[in-house]
C-alpha cells in the first residue's frame, strides 16, 4: 500500500474515494451481500448525497460497484433501505427477474418551506442492482409536515403479506404499511415519550428475534449458558441517536417489545426513562439490518464514525474519509437484566482465523499497578487481529489491557471495578493512542459501558483490532465498545495491570487472512 493508503482498513469497507456515512439499503440476493451507502464521492465531505455500492460474497472482503443513485438535482439521496420485490407488487418487474426496490428519502434543499424538505421516493433495478431507474411519480410519501422524516426501512411482512416502513420522524418514530410499495397507509409511532432524546432520532429498524434463555452464575461467561430452546419471539426497534450517545455524538439505542402489526409497545421489563445501547462506543452510528437474508440470521452494519469528528479524520487527507463496522450477528438473551440485545462478529469472519497464526498466553498480576512481562505479537499482525481474552479474579480498582506500539502510543481497555461501590464498567481509552492529526474532540471522553450484576470476577472479550479500528464485544456481545483510533503505527506487543492482586488473564490471538480483500 501506498504511504496515502496509510489509514486504509484492511477488512472494513472504506471508499477509494471521497466521503461515506450510513450503511444504506443492505440486501442479501443470490450468493451476494449488497452494501449501498451514504456517499460523496467528489471529495471526502458531506455533499449532494448519492448512494454508493459495493458487494462482497463473504461480509468480509467488499468490492466497490459503481454509483447507484445520483442527486437529482437539488434533490439529495438520503438514507434508505432495498427490498426484493419477489410478488412484482410495485409493477416495476419486466415479468421475468424481481425488480429490487430502493425506498430513500429524497431531500430536496430548494424546497422553501422547512417542513416538506423530506419525502420518501423510490428507484428501481432490474439487474440485480448494478443500474437504478428512478420511479417517475416520486415522491411516494410526503412529509406530514415535519423538518425531519426520513430514513425509511422497509420489510416485507410474510404474515400479513405486505410491505412494513418504520421511518425517524423527529423525535419519535413512524410505522407505514403498503401493498404495493407506492401508496403507504399510516399505522402508528412510538418513542415520544421513550428512550434518549439528546438528539434527533434517525435510521430506525424494526424486526423480530427469537429469545434465548441465558442462566447467570457468579463469572460464568455467557456462550457457555446458551444452549436452551426460543422461549418466544420479541421485537426489536434500533433508532440512531445524533447527539445524545451514551459516550457523547452519535450512537444507536434498542428498545425491546411487541409489535401487533399496527402499534409497538415496549415490554414491561424494560425501561422508559432510560435508553439501552447497542453499542457503547463513539464509532458505530446509523446501523440497519440487511433485508432477505436466507435462514432468519439478522446482520448489522454499522458506520464506524461520530458526527462529532467524522469530517476531520485523518484519512481526509488522502481523499478519502469514513468506513463501516464488521457485520455483526444480533441476538436477543433474557437475563437478570432482563431483554439483552448482543451483537457478535458474524462467523465468516471467524472462519478468517488463520490457524498458523494462533498464539497462546496467559499471566497473572503479582505486584498491584506493575505490568506483567508485555506480551511480544512478533509475526501476529495486529492490523488483523482477532484475540479472545478471558480475565479472572478481578479485585477492586481498574484491570487494563494495553496495546502498544514502537512510538510508545497506548490503547487501553479493560474492566474497572469502581472503587467504593458495587459498579462495575468497561472501558476504552484511546486518548494516548496515536496520532498527530487528530480533531480536537476525538480522544476524549473515555468510552464507558456499565456493566450488568455489581462487581465482576471475570470478564470475556473479544476484541477485533484493523488499522484504524478496536471492536470490542464483552460476554459474547452483550456489551460492544467500537472506537476508530489512528496509532502512527500497529501495535506490536500486549501488557496486563490491575489495581489489585491476584487477577489473571489467558488469550488466544490469530491474524485475519484478509489479504485477498484488496
Ligand atoms: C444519519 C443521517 C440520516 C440521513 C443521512 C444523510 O447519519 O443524518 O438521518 O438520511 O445521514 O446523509
Amino acid at each position: 500500500a501506498s504511504h496515502s493508503e496509510n489509514y486504509r482498513p484492511l477488512y472494513h469497507f472504506s471508499p477509494r474515494k471521497g466521503w461515506i456515512n450510513d450503511p444504506n439499503g443492505l440486501l442479501y440476493l443470490d450468493g451476494t451481500w449488497h452494501l449501498f451507502f451514504q456517499y460523496y464521492p467528489h471529495a471526502p465531505i458531506h455533499g449532494p448525497m448519492y448512494w454508493g455500492h459495493a458487494t462482497s460474497c463473504d461480509l468480509v472482503c467488499w468490492q466497490e460497484q459503481p454509483v447507484a443513485l445520483c442527486p437529482q438535482g437539488s434533490i439529495y439521496m438520503f438514507s434508505g433501505s432495498a427490498v426484493v420485490d419477489y410478488g412484482n407488487t410495485s409493477g416495476f418487474g419486466d415479468g421475468t427477474t424481481p425488480p429490487l426496490v430502493a425506498i430513500y428519502t429524497a431531500h430536496d434543499i430548494a424546497e422553501t418551506d422547512p417542513n416538506q424538505v423530506e419525502n420518501q421516493a423510490l428507484a428501481y433495478s432490474l439487474d440485480g442492482g448494478m443500474t437504478w431507474a428512478q420511479y417517475a411519480g416520486n415522491p411516494v410519501l410526503q412529509s406530514p409536515g415535519l423538518p425531519d422524516f426520513r430514513d425509511p426501512k422497509v420489510s416485507w411482512d410474510a404474515e400479513c403479506g405486505r410491505w412494513l416502513m418504520v421511518l425517524a420522524a423527529g423525535d419519535r418514530v413512524h410505522f407505514y404499511e403498503s401493498a404495493d410499495l407506492i401508496n403507504w397507509r399510516f399505522l402508528s409511532e412510538f418513542g415520544a415519550e421513550c428512550g434518549a432524546h439528546g438528539g434527533v432520532w434517525e435510521c430506525p429498524d424494526l424486526f423480530s428475534l427469537p429469545v434465548k434463555n441465558e442462566f447467570w452464575e457468579d463469572g460464568l461467561d455467557a456462550d457457555d449458558s446458551e444452549g436452551c430452546a426460543p422461549e418466544k419471539e420479541k421485537w426489536v426497534l434500533l433508532v440512531s441517536i445524533n447527539p445524545g450517545g451514551p459516550n457523547e455524538g452519535s450512537a444507536t439505542q434498542y428498545f425491546v417489545g411487541d409489535f401487533d402489526g399496527t402499534t409497538f409497545t415496549l415490554d414491561e421489563s424494560q425501561p422508559c426513562a432510560s435508553a439501552r445501547w447497542v453499542d457503547w462506543g463513539r464509532d458505530n452510528y446509523a446501523g440497519v439490518l440487511f433485508n432477505n437474508v436466507p435462514g432468519d440470521r439478522r446482520v448489522m452494519i454499522g458506520w464506524m464514525s461520530n458526527w462529532d469528528y467524522a469530517a476531520e479524520l485523518p484519512s481526509a487527507a488522502d481523499g478519502w474519509l469514513g468506513q463501516m463496522t464488521i457485520p455483526r450477528e444480533l441476538s436477543l438473551v433474557v437475563n437478570s437484566e432482563g431483554y439483552v440485545l448482543k451483537s457478535y462478529p458474524v462467523p465468516e469472519l471467524f472462519a478468517r482465523r488463520e490457524q498458523g497464526s494462533r498464539l497462546f498466553r496467559c499471566g497473572k498480576v503479582e505486584v498491584a499497578n506493575e505490568e506483567v512481562p508485555m506480551i511480544p505479537f512478533g509475526e501476529l499482525d495486529l492490523k488483523r487481529g482477532m484475540i479472545k481474552v478471558s480475565l479472572h479474579g478481578l479485585g477492586a480498582g481498574q484491570s487494563t489491557i494495553t496495546f502498544r506500539n514502537p512510538w510508545g502510543q497506548e490503547l487501553r481497555l479493560g474492566v474497572n471495578n469502581v472503587e467504593g461501590s458495587a459498579r462495575a464498567e468497561l472501558f476504552v481509552d484511546r486518548s494516548d493512542a496515536g496520532s498527530e492529526v487528530l480533531p480536537k474532540n476525538f480522544p476524549v471522553p473515555l468510552m464507558v459501558a456499565p456493566l450488568a450484576g455489581g462487581m465482576r470476577n471475570s470478564m470475556r472479550m473479544l476484541l477485533c483490532l484493523d488499522k484504524t479500528s478496536l471492536e470490542c464485544f464483552a460476554n459474547r456481545g452483550e456489551r460492544c465498545v467500537t472506537a476508530s483510533v489512528y496509532p502512527s503505527a500497529a501495535f506490536t506487543e500486549m501488557g496486563f495491570s490491575a489495581e489489585s492482586t491476584g487477577a489473571t488473564f489467558s488469550l488466544e490471538a490469530y491474524a485475519l487472512h484478509v489479504d485477498n480483500c484488496e
